[in-house]
């Protein structure tokens, strides 16, 4: 249901407004001179820019926005594994129920994925191709996608692979730990096609301005293990590389098997309509390293953003 208001709406509402890259997103657009709204579940918001919204509960929009960018939702592989009904609820019924009131009202939405869609061993997903999906995590965004495409015109997916930021527990554990040269022990046995915070952030918001419709990748170069990944962390911290110590998953345990393996997108689509490249790995550790000794604050910890 909507509710009234006779204010101007923000040109863009971020659904997800406490997330990793929904944050980051809000904090984007306001640097860019954007208007931008977002939503919570979190009490604690006090801001006129924040709308309270828990997917599954009942909705009411003050307003519908030009663009709104769908970001929030159940994200780890092991509540999905553990609680199919509940988190597809959220996933996939209560999000669709969603965008299709923000689209009804006008809205172009842009539903954010990700690479669990198209798990393979190896090599790089065009965005019209569909290997097999190999977690309920991957199967709830899939049906998620394909409920956002059957809205028409005016919908967009994109589909990204990992994003690696010091916001994220485990890499800022090991910047700090290297920084304090104290070893860490990443797996070399699990892949990550990594991508910045700000790399995201950027074309994110690029794709949202522009109202492209239809399915973008936004995808790393390379696909390298968590042990290489941190190998190269502490060659661009100048730390000892003898403080990497490869660990492997299965061997602590933490997979039933095969561990899920990452594959890298092809942005070719993306590419062709914005121009933007798949990051390289050197990219993602320089924007990785200035998130962590320049602006570890970003986000709703910044003041400049919690003061909305
Ligand atoms: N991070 C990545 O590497 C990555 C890569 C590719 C795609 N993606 C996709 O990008 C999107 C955002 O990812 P992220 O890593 O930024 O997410 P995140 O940090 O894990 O945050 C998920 C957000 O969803 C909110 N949420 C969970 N259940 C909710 C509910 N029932 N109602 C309302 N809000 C709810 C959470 O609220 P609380 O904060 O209150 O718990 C949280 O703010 C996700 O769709 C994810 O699949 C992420």
């Amino acid at each position: 249901m909507l509710a009234e208001s006779n204010s101007l709406p923000p040109k863009v509402l971020v659904v997800g407004g406490d997330s990793l890259i929904g944050s980051t997103l809000v904090a984007h657009f306001r640097s860019q001179g954007t208007s931008v709204g977002y939503t919570s579940r979190r009490p604690h918001h006090k801001s006129p820019a924040c709308i309270p919204l828990e997917l599954g509960k009942a909705i009411a929009l003050p307003y519908i926005p030009e663009v709104a960018i769908l970001c929030a939702g159940v994200t780890d592989f092991r509540s999905c594994a553990e609680q199919p009904d509940a988190t597809r609820r959220i996933n996939v019924h209560a999000v669709l129920e969603l965008a299709a009131t923000l689209h009804l009202g006008g809205a172009h939405i842009l539903y954010l994925s990700s690479n669990a869609v198209c798990e393979i061993e190896k090599g790089s997903v065009q965005s019209h191709s569909l290997p097999p999906i190999t977690t309920e995590l991957g199967a709830q965004k899939y049906d998620a996608e394909c409920g956002i495409l059957a809205l028409g015109e005016r919908a967009t997916v994109v589909r990204a692979t990992k994003v690696v930021s010091s916001r994220v527990p485990m890499f800022e554990g090991w910047l700090t730990r290297l920084g304090q040269h104290s070893k860490i022990f990443p797996w070399s046995d699990k892949y990550l096609c990594p991508i910045s915070l700000r790399f995201i952030a950027f074309w994110l918001a690029e794709l949202a301005l522009r109202h492209v419709s239809g399915v973008f990748h936004l995808s790393g170069e390379n696909l390298v293990s968590y042990s290489e990944f941190g190998l190269k962390l502490a060659a661009s911290m100048s730390a000892d590389c003898k403080l990497v110590v490869p660990s492997t998953m299965d061997g602590a345990g933490l997979t039933n098997g095969r561990p899920p393996q990452h594959a890298c997108l092809d942005m070719k689509l993306t590419t062709s309509t914005l121009g933007a490249t798949p990051q390289t790995v050197g990219s993602v550790l320089s924007d990785l390293l200035e998130e962590f000794y320049l602006t570890p604050a970003i986000g709703w910890n910044d003041t400049s953003v919690s003061s909305l």
